[in-house]
Order: C-alpha cells, then structure tokens, then sequence
C-alpha cells in the first residue's frame, strides 16, 4: 500500500507529493505547523493543538487555510487513507504560492496546506523511555517568537543534530543567565530532591507544549507538588529526575545531561507514572 499525502486540494502518493518552488514555506519558512499524535485509532489532543494552530498563523496574520471542520476532516481522511492506527498526523500552513518577494503577496493568495500521516508503533517510544534519554546542552540563539510554532527550526535542526552527534537524543537551550529554556523540539522538566516538578513559564522564551499542558494537567489531577519557573543547568544536573515533553517522545525520562547522569542514572519514578498516565489524562477522538 502507497502512503498517501494530502496536498492543496489533493490526496496524492506521497512519493510524488510537491508544493511549488515558489511556496513562501519552502522560500522564507513563512509557515507554521502542528504534530498530533495518534494512539490506538485515536487523536491526541486534538482540540488545543488546532487551538495553537489557529492562534500560530493569526500571530503571522495567515488565513486558516479552510475551516476547523474541514481540516479535521481532511486529517481524519489522510489517517485512513494510510491505515494508520498509532503514529503521527502532520500539518503545515504556509502563507501560499507567490512570486518571490519578502512582502506579503496580496491577500487573495490562498494559504497551502499539507498534512500527511505516518504509523509508529507506540512501543517505539516506550523502549526508549525505558532507558531514558540524553541530552546536551546549547546556547540559545534563536529568535524571540519561538511561542509560534513555525517551520524556521534551522537553529532546532543544528542543536539536535549536534545532540545526535554526542549520542544524545536532545538539545537544550540555555538562555544567556544560564538558565535552561527548551529543547530543540521538546519542553525540559526537572523533579527536584523533595519531588517538586519544575518547568519554565510558558510565556515566553518556549514553545507553550500541548503535552506540557497534559503533564499540568496529571500534576493537578495527582496533587503533586509544582513550581513553575526557570531552572538552571546546574541546578537540572543536580536534580533527582529530568523528563522531556512532545507530541513525539510524550513524557520520555532524562538520564544524562551532558557529561552529568541524573538520579541514580536510570528513568526516574515521577516520570516513568506520568508517561504512564499519559493517555488517561489527555483528550482522546476518535479518528
Ligand atoms: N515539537 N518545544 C518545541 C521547540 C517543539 O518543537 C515542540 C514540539 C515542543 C512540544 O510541544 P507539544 O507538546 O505540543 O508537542 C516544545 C514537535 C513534536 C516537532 O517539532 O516534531
């Protein structure tokens, strides 16, 4: 069976998917996007990531390149089409096809739009948390709207690829305090020495995770002590558990940063219950 994408209007083979030369996503990364996870023939948390989608392109001033409704559709039609049942929904919004100029082309020119599906079996993820992951940290250099979730991620792709480099699987950026602000394409959480779980405000600095809000969620529902504030590579080297949060790796344990392990080395407990919790808390929909 051929995968099969959706683009502009088209469900196509996926070998054969293209957008234009002059798509403004491929040109300036004028675009944004959206990862879903999808879990036994459901939809994680659709809702709020078509709620960041939404508020993403109005941050950009990009139209919704059709309605919710029919964006939900077309997602639920591509995950059927490719016979996905566990895996990962993609979706990208670019401001459209236009002849090559920074300035926004007139408003008449339709957003393009691209949302393609892909199986991965769940245990993939579970193996690698039943290890745990490690991360390296970086300097933060990228710009100050990472709270829209666009697709210029060249900073992201170099951090990670440098993290894949040192046989780790993230990248965390430190801000010029020192003081840690994401990853490359996850949100850093610490548990310290009295369980509290710490994680940096969400306003600004980082991208505001659905799968953050899920782990809020969890902490509220288990009555688990919190404190949301920035932390500091030091202090995260020093702690009793580090964890990371995505659409793509859920709550996957943090074992080394840099040079350092973290804990006795090994995933801790906090974490390995609130992956395990995970589906429970957060919103599932049929596909
Ligand atoms: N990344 N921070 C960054 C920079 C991200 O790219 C992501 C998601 C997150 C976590 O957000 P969420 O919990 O909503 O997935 C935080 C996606 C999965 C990706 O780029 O593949």
């Amino acid at each position: 069976m051929s995968r099969i994408a959706y683009v502009n209007g088209r469900y196509v083979r996926h070998a054969e998917a293209a957008v234009h030369i002059e798509d403004r996503g491929y040109q300036f990364a004028d675009g944004v996007y959206e990862v879903c996870e999808v879990w036994h023939g459901k939809i994680v948390d659709e809702r709020r990531h078509c709620d960041r989608l939404e508020r993403s392109l109005r941050e950009l001033s990009i139209r919704m390149p059709m309605t919710r409704a029919a964006l939900s559709q077309v997602m639920r039609e591509v995950l059927r089409r490719n016979r996905v049942r566990s895996g990962f929904v993609y979706l990208q919004v670019t401001r459209g096809v236009a002849r090559r100029d920074h300035y926004f082309p007139s408003p008449d020119t339709p957003p393009a739009l691209v949302v393609t599906a892909r199986n991965v079996a769940p245990e993939t993820g579970d193996k690698a948390a039943e290890a745990g992951v490690g991360v390296i940290t970086v300097p933060e250099n990228r710009w100050d709207r990472v709270d829209i979730k666009t697709v210029g991620l060249l900073p992201n792709v170099l951090a990670k690829q440098k993290a894949k480099e040192a046989g780790a699987k993230e990248a965390w950026f430190v801000d010029a305090n020192g003081y840690v602000t994401e990853g490359g394409s996850t949100n850093a959480w610490i548990v310290t020495k009295d369980n509290t779980l710490v994680t940096r405000p969400a306003e600004h600095g980082i991208l505001k995770g659905i799968t953050r809000q899920v782990v809020l969620d969890m902490i509220a529902r288990n009555g688990l002590s919190f404190d949301e504030r920035p932390f500091t590579v030091d202090e995260a080297k020093q702690a009793k558990e580090a964890f990371i949060t995505a659409a793509s790796t859920l709550v996957m344990p943090v074992v080394r940063i840099d040079d350092a392990a973290i804990g006795n080395g090994h995933p801790g407990e906090l974490s390995r219950e609130l992956r395990q919790q995970f589906h429970e808390v957060s919103e599932l929909e049929p596909v």
